[in-house]
């Protein structure tokens, strides 16, 4: 078979991503939060954002339960389809740092072998791993969509932490511990890595929005 690629060429574009970075302001880059259902990865991300977003940052969240409405609406929860899901947040991504954006990507990405093979098609520094770290029994109590009961019930198959595996990064750049740590305390210490990696500019930490899990 002939690869698709084979006759398709890569137009390049003037208005680059450096150029694009500049008019922005800040770094483009992708916050990559991986955990397990009802770890707080999308509450987190979306009070990182509003924080981003306050002082003039170009962001938008990706999490799980809204792309797959729509681009990942034909995948289900098999080993094969979740990697092919990560693969495609990975590559939308991808086009949202090149158009200068900070792309927060929430979702459970179980597997490392995906997330590593997102995190080594982008510059080194461009894909930031945050693991939200909440035990499987604090996930299990807070159960916010009750689908850790169905799961337990045998209702809902491969359900991550249950009867599918999560395998924890080996070498995340940040680890917030979601399971004790309010939200804002991780926003904080999220905004300060990327203060600290010169990606944005300083940020009030007093300006982080009061947020209710
Ligand atoms: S991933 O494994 O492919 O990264 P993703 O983050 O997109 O998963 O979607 C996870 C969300 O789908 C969960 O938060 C939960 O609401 C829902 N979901 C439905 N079925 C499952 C399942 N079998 N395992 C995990 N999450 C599921």
């Amino acid at each position: 078979m002939i690869p698709m690629q084979a006759n398709v060429l890569w137009h390049h574009a003037t208005v680059t991503r450096q150029r694009r970075e500049q008019m922005n302001g800040h770094k483009s880059f992708i916050l990559w939060f991986t955990g397990l259902s009802g770890a707080g990865k999308s509450t987190l991300a979306h009070c990182v954002e509003e924080s981003l977003f306050l002082h003039g940052c170009r962001t938008y969240v990706f999490d799980g339960d809204n792309v797959r409405h729509g681009l990942c609406a034909d995948l289900g929860f098999s080993d094969a389809d979740r990697a092919e899901n990560i693969r495609r947040i990975g590559e939308m991504s991808k086009l949202f740092i090149d158009a200068g954006g900070i792309a927060l990507a929430a979702f459970i990405s179980p597997f490392r072998k995906d997330r590593e093979i997102v995190r080594a098609s982008v510059k080194a520094g461009d894909f930031i791993e945050i693991f939200c770290h909440a035990p499987l029994s604090v996930c299990e109590q807070r159960d916010v969509k009750g689908l850790y009961r169905k799961a337990r019930r045998g209702e809902i198959p491969n359900f991550t932490g249950i009867s599918s595996p999560y395998e924890t990064p080996g070498n995340p750049e940040i680890i917030v511990m979601t399971g004790e740590s309010t939200v804002e305390e991780c926003a904080r210490q999220i905004i300060g890595y990327l203060q600290h990696k010169g990606k944005i500019n300083p940020i009030r930490s007093e300006s982080i929005k009061q947020q209710n899990l």
